[in-house]
């Protein structure tokens, strides 16, 4: 149960994916459902902690970047609604500007519609079109930025090779782990897939279940964190949609003070109901009255 103010800070955050009147966007839209919207409200929080942070505390730049980027919109399958894609979310919610934004998305159609929304990011790196895997060496080698990086998997997409070498970089990740998937990829015949996402076979053996799947990779996270860069690591997860299908999105940072935000985040959004979420969007829509369930 929402009390008033819990559910009026929903909304404002919901409101903000709301394309704005007049953006001109491509016609061509990623498919998303109504905890789509939790997932880009949790990128957002974390754009909005990070750009407050490392504006004050890092002298060099900041990037965002986007490996498996989309098209900049998402529509709401089952109501038909357009929102705003991960850029855009990253754009809206950030509190100070980032210095660039580099996106990459493998799919062509995607990729075109990519590229015109994001002349509405202002001056920044063209998108690359591209499978992400073979692009990370070149797009991580420049040590005078800082990046928060988003890994937005429909599948287990990112190798572990490509994961360890972006956690010895100067950056703050989030990571879309597509949890519910997990029983489904290991049943198929050809599990090499899971073996290149873990880095090697030792899940089999040491992860039964999705779960312990989930936990098995975010201790190695952890230790890699730890043995990469030296800092204490934070690396916490929150669950996103509820019943047979559900992500979690894993922050994974150096500890500080600020990670109350996300442990906040964690406590308003965490296993939240997509129902509620439609209903937000409806009201915000205007085709429903206020959900007043406080
Ligand atoms: C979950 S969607 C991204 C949604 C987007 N982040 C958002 O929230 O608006 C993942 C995207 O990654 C793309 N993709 C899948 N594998 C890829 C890869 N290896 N390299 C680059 N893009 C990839 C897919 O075509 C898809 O558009």
């Amino acid at each position: 149960m929402n009390t008033k103010h819990e559910l009026e800070l929903k909304e404002k955050n919901i409101s903000k994916l709301l394309l704005e009147k007049g953006m001109v966007v491509c016609n061509k839209h990623y498919p998303g459902h109504p905890w789509s919207l939790v997932k880009l409200v949790l990128l957002g929080t974390w754009a909005y902690v990070y750009t407050s942070i490392m504006k004050k505390n890092w002298r060099g730049r900041i990037r965002y970047i986007d490996l498996l980027a989309g098209s900049g919109t998402t529509e709401i399958v089952e109501t038909g609604d357009i929102i705003k894609g991960s850029p855009f979310a990253v754009l809206h919610f950030a509190l100070k500007p980032f210095d660039d934004y580099i996106l990459i998305e493998r799919n062509k159609e995607r990729y075109k519609a990519l590229k015109q929304n994001s002349k509405l990011l202002g001056r920044i790196t063209e998108p690359k079109q591209g499978d992400c895997n073979k692009l990370i060496k070149d797009l991580f080698n420049d040590p005078f930025y800082h990046n928060l990086v988003f890994v937005d998997m429909e599948g287990f997409d990112l190798t572990w090779e490509n994961m360890e070498y972006i956690i010895g970089t100067k950056s703050d990740i989030i990571i879309n782990f597509p949890t519910s998937s997990f029983e489904r990829t290991a049943a198929l015949e050809n599990q090499h897939c899971l073996d290149e996402f873990f880095g090697d076979n030792s899940w089999v053996e040491n992860a039964l279940d999705r779960e312990e799947f989930l936990r098995f990779y975010m201790e190695k996270l952890k230790t890699t964190f730890f043995k990469k860069r030296r800092k204490t690591p934070y690396v916490e997860s929150i669950r996103v949609g509820k019943g047979s299908y559900f992500y979690d999105m894993i922050l994974v940072c150096k500890n500080g003070n600020y990670i109350n935000a996300w442990q906040y985040a964690k406590e308003k959004w965490n296993g939240q109901n997509p129902q509620e979420m439609t209903r937000l969007l409806d009201h915000l829509k205007g085709r429903a009255p206020r959900l007043d369930d406080f």
